[in-house]
């Protein structure tokens, strides 16, 4: 087969499960026309991987939970639904118009109260949080500059505990992690974050393919007991 069709074969069967398992929601479909319109970039979750963050944080019990790259907020009103009544989502995020935007589409969505949006550089952020003894968290989802991944490794490793889930988005990149000889600094980032990951003894991790334009994929790693 060739690639193009491998491509196209992957694509229907992500649009399969999309319509068989992410039925179409207004509050979602809002929040990506206003990100849209704000000028945002469009590289949020796609549905599928919205569904799956939802699950895990759903099937692990998580209430506390801490995203880096809000963006317009979509993947945060996944993990902010999964997390109940009395769950706590702090998210971390460089840019003003994106907190903007995301901070409306939370509202809209009726999880607003439930959000914490701290602005500013993550790791910067994050040292903080350290610093501060800020509670530990059930789930880290790291979704922003991929240059830091292996930066918010270490600072997701100091704000969880055993039991809690480590997820990484965008570790396959179209399967350039899988060569060697990269020079995209984005590339080489999520290749030292994998590699950190697997040398870790105190995580149990493995990385699963996801579909977008391209393939991409997701880290799920578990802080041991
Ligand atoms: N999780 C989002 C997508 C995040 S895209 C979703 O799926 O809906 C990555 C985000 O990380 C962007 O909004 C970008 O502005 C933000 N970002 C980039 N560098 C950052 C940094 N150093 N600190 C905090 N946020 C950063
Ligand atoms: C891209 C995709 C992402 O999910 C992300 O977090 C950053 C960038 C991209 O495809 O460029
Ligand atoms: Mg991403």
């Amino acid at each position: 087969m060739s690639s193009s069709d491998q491509h196209s074969s992957l694509l229907e069967i992500d649009q399969y499960i999309e319509r068989l398992f992410v039925p179409r929601d207004p509050v979602f479909e809002q929040a990506l026309r206003d990100a849209t319109e704000g000028g945002l970039p469009e590289i949020h979750v796609s549905p599928n991987e919205g569904k799956l963050l939802y699950l895990l944080a759903k099937l692990s019990g998580a209430r506390r939970v801490l995203e880096i790259g809000l963006l317009g907020g979509y993947s945060a009103i996944w993990l902010a639904r999964a997390i109940g009544p009395k769950g706590k989502l702090v998210t971390l995020e460089l840019d003003e118009n994106h907190v903007r935007v995301a901070g409306k589409n939370l509202e809209r969505a009726g999880l607003r109260s439930l959000v914490e949006i701290r602005q500013g550089a993550a790791a910067a952020t994050l040292e903080k949080m350290v610093q501060a003894g800020e509670a530990a968290f059930d789930l880290v989802f790291i979704d922003a500059d991929k240059n830091n991944y292996p930066v918010y490794l270490d600072y997701a490793m100091k704000l969880t505990h055993p039991g809690s889930l480590i997820l990484g988005d965008n570790v396959i990149r179209d399967g350039k992690v899988a060569r060697s000889g990269q020079t995209d600094p984005l590339v080489l980032g999520i290749q030292e974050f994998n590699r950190k990951l697997a040398a870790n003894p105190k995580l149990e991790t493995i990385l699963i393919t996801v579909m977008r334009e391209a393939l991409d994929g997701l880290a799920i790693a578990r802080v041991k007991d």
